[in-house]
Formats: C-alpha cells, structure tokens, sequence
C-alpha cells in the first residue's frame, strides 16, 4: 500500500485525470501548442488563472500575474525576489518540505511557528509572536500560508483565525518600518469547500506596502501534474507596486526558466472562455473533491473509533498522524508493506498519510493498523 504519493490516485493505483481537460488538450492543434508562448504568460491565461484562483471571492485590488512552472515555480519567485539575502520566511511547523529547500538554493532561512497548540487549535499566538520577532530583525516580513487543505495536515485556518493574523500584519505594515509580504499557497484550494476562498476578501484595501502573492497551480486543480503550469498573482492597493510586480518577475521569468507551458496556458484558457465547458469543469472538479473528501471521512471515522489521534483535518490530499516516534512508525508499517512518509522531528514530527493515493477500501481498516503499529514502537 502506497500512501506516500502526493497525486489523486483511483483504485487501481493510476492517476485521476479530468475528462473536461483531456478533450481540451485533444481539440488543441499540436503546432499551436509546440509555439513558446510568451515569458508572462498570455493576457488570457492570466485571466483565466484570476478567475481559477478567486472565482467570484475576487479582491478589489490591483490584480497582475505571471505565469510560473506550476506552484513551485511561484513560491520560488516571492522567496528570491521580496526578501534579501539571509532572511527568514515564516511558515507553520508542519509544511510542505519544498520551502525549505528554495530557502537554501536562494540563500534564505526557514523560519517556524508551532502549527497546533497542545489542545489542537490552530496556533495564532505563535504565528503573531514570530511575526513580531522577524519584524525586529528584518525589513520585508514574509508569511507562507499553505491554506486550504494544508499539506500535510489537511487543516484549513478559519475566518476568526485569519482575523487575527491580519491584524498582526496590518499592524507590522503600518509601523513605518517593515513591509509585509503574504505569500498564499492555494496548491489544494480546490478540494476544499468552494467557500473556503471567502478569505480572498480579506485583501481588498490593504496598506500600500502590504502585497499579498498566491501561487496558483494547475497540477491538482486540473490534474495536469506534469504539464508544469501555474501562475504567481499579486494582489495590492498600489498600482505602482502590481507594475512593479511584473517587471521583477518577468525578469526572474526570462533568468531562470523563460517561458512556461503553452499548452497549459490554452487550456485554461479555452476551459475559461467557455460557458458550458467551465460549468462542466467545475462540477467534474467538485466531484474529485468529494470523492477525496469521502476518504478523508472514513480514515476520521475509524480514527475515532480506535482512538487514534490525527491533525486537525478539513480537506486536501493529506491527513498527519503527530507522533515524535514517525520514523520508527513508518518502518514498522513497511513491515507490513504500508508506505507513508514520517515528517519533521520533535514537535512537529508526524506520519503523512496519503488518502489522495488510496481508494476506499484500502483506507479501510487503515487507521487501527497504524493504532496497531503505534502501540508496537510505543509512540
Ligand atoms: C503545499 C504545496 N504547495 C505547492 C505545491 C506545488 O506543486 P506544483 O509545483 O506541482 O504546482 C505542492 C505540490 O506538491 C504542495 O504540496
């Protein structure tokens, strides 16, 4: 049993694809999509990744994009290009190890707040301690929040949550000291509930030197994981900023990879500029999420059932298991040919659990094998 995938499987172990994309691509004349398109991206497959991104939670704010390799290529891009050598970026302490690795090749530092508190509540204490302390000890203060359905926890911070940890950045950008840079990880946006992008609208009117990024992603949103696009949007109150925003990014576009995947660029495009066919993908993408999310329901269901304690869970791909005995958990599970990956160490050490990669009835049964397990290395 392979639970270490990070792609939406279907029951016999191959990739979910969409039907609505696959008969795009077809339609899609080969020379058109083997041209280079250009460095940003086209005008309309930024609006199509504005639209993919925030729907009808769209900010009123200036709004400019670029077009990156996936979500990857976005994150990397807010990392180099709003921090200077040798800063921190602030992320949960349960993260997406890609972070970290950017940090290094960019020579910047990751930098962690403790996710959950010891009775599972998102922790906004320690995120807004961390900010304040990072505000000290340089100018840009970065966030990274990998929210909705969080990788690796699934965990999805709440309105009440957000709200205090605008408060902290609204304040970090009003002290004539620092600016604030809220880099959004949506890679799982669209296997969360449709209202999860209401926090959208909490970037309308933000202070001119607080610019909000959001890498977006084709790979899980339309299961085109290799095709390598996604788009690196801002969203700021300064027009002079959003400008701004293109020029470096364009830049680091032109320096790095150049051009992204055109013919990503045109089926997004084609799926935005058709009524019918938009309509047609959405409903095929709610239907992934709730698929997905009928697994997440059972593992939780059992979970309960043999007392197995899990990470606060919404939606995504990922459920974790906290346990400062991961490493020995998973070792233990692979003697039974069960693979996940252990996580972190410490506090933040954890089994990540993959439903994405595992139909129903092998989610079945799965979380009294880990309780089993668990009790056989003590953790
Ligand atoms: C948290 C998170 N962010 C971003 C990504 C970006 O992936 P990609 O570059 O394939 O779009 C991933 C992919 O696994 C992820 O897990």
């Amino acid at each position: 049993m392979n639970a270490t995938t990070g792609a939406f499987l279907d029951g016999d172990g191959r990739l979910m694809t969409m039907k609505t994309v696959e008969a795009v691509v077809k339609e899609i004349p080969f020379n058109e999509s083997c041209e280079y398109a250009t460095i940003e991206g086209s005008p309309e497959f930024i609006e199509a990744a504005i639209d993919a991104a925030f729907r009808e939670y769209r900010p009123d704010a200036f709004i400019r994009g670029v077009a990156t390799p996936g979500g990857t290529g976005g994150i990397h891009h807010a990392i180099f290009n709003y921090l200077d050598d040798g800063d921190a970026v602030l992320v949960m302490n349960r993260y997406w190890a890609a972070y970290k690795n950017i940090c290094r090749e960019t020579n910047r530092r990751l930098e962690t707040f403790p996710m959950f508190t010891e009775d599972w509540k998102f922790n906004v204490q320690g995120c807004v301690d961390k900010l304040y302390e990072i505000a000290e000890q340089q100018t840009n203060v970065m966030l990274i929040m990998n929210t909705p359905a969080n990788n690796p926890t699934g965990y999805n911070v709440k309105a009440d949550e957000w709200e205090v940890i605008m408060k902290a950045l609204n304040d970090i950008a009003n002290n004539g000291k620092n600016n604030v840079v809220l880099l959004m990880d949506i890679a799982y946006i669209d296997f969360a509930a449709p209202e999860a992008r209401e926090m959208f609208k909490m970037f309308n009117n933000l202070p001119a030197n607080f610019l909000v990024l959001v890498a977006f992603t084709m790979s899980k949103s339309y299961a085109m994981y290799g095709y390598r696009l996604g788009c690196l949007l801002c969203v700021t109150s300064s027009e002079e900023e959003a400008e701004a925003f293109l020029d470096v990014n364009k830049f680091s576009c032109r320096a790095t990879w150049s051009n992204s995947s055109r013919l990503g660029m045109l089926v997004m495009e084609r799926i935005h500029q058709d009524p019918a066919l938009k309509a047609a993908f959405r409903a095929e993408q709610e239907e992934l999420r709730l698929s997905l999310l009928n697994r997440a329901n059972l593992f939780n269901k059992e979970a309960a059932e043999v007392g197995l304690t899990v990470c606060p869970f919404d939606s995504g791909f990922f459920v974790t298991i906290p346990t400062v005995k991961a490493e020995e958990l998973a070792a233990e599970l692979r003697k039974q040919d069960i693979f996940m990956i252990p996580l972190g160490d410490g506090a933040n050490a954890g089994l990540r659990v993959a439903l994405c990669a595992l139909p129903e009835e092998k989610i079945s049964g799965m979380a009294a094998k880990i309780k089993a397990a668990m009790d056989v290395v003590g953790a």
